[in-house]
């Protein structure tokens, strides 16, 4: 039987990798209306990478023997964006990885006080990704803080994000 607590909490955090999956997916398609090619498509692949840390999670879960429940009403914040800056954006951004971040480290705390080593095992992955995600986000929050409103700067930015990695490979 897979411990409850530990169940519990992947569960809330595999339903928090949806809402991070959607929440990309928002803002993506309002920067594609905006015209920022480069930016969208970073927004794009950012909601599929969180698509895929549900997963993972999901298929985790499974395999312990536990039951996967996904939140159908997900509550966040209608995502308006119509007024908003890109320096707003990516400030939102940044500030989700983080409490994401947050997150991650609380189950890993519960997988050692439970002694699910197993479970502290497989979090492992996602404590170097949050680490990646941190940096990248944080790095463009400050590109973006540098130009400010300047159209050509912006205009190769959008180019130039096209090129941004994470280092830790999946
Ligand atoms: Fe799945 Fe961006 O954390």
């Amino acid at each position: 039987m897979f411990n409850e607590k530990i169940q519990t909490g992947l569960i809330k955090q595999l339903n928090r990798e949806l809402k991070s999956s959607q929440l990309y997916l928002s803002m993506a398609s309002w920067v594609e209306k905006k015209g920022f090619e480069g930016i969208s498509q970073f927004l794009y692949d950012h909601s599929n990478e969180e698509r895929m840390h549900m997963l993972k999670l999901i298929r985790y879960v499974n395999k312990r023997g536990g039951d996967v429940i996904l939140d159908n009403n997900i509550s966040y914040k209608k995502i308006i964006y119509n007024n908003i800056s890109l320096k707003e954006l990516f400030q939102e951004l940044f500030e989700h990885e983080k409490e994401i971040s947050k997150k991650i480290n609380n189950l890993v705390d519960i997988s050692l006080q439970e002694k699910d080593y197993f479970t502290y095992n497989f979090l492992q992955w996602y404590l170097e990704e949050q680490v990646e995600e941190e940096a990248l986000t944080k790095m463009i929050l400050d590109k973006i803080k540098l130009i400010g409103e300047d159209k050509v700067g912006l205009y190769l930015f959008d180019q130039d994000i096209k090129h941004f990695q994470k280092k830790h490979n999946k």
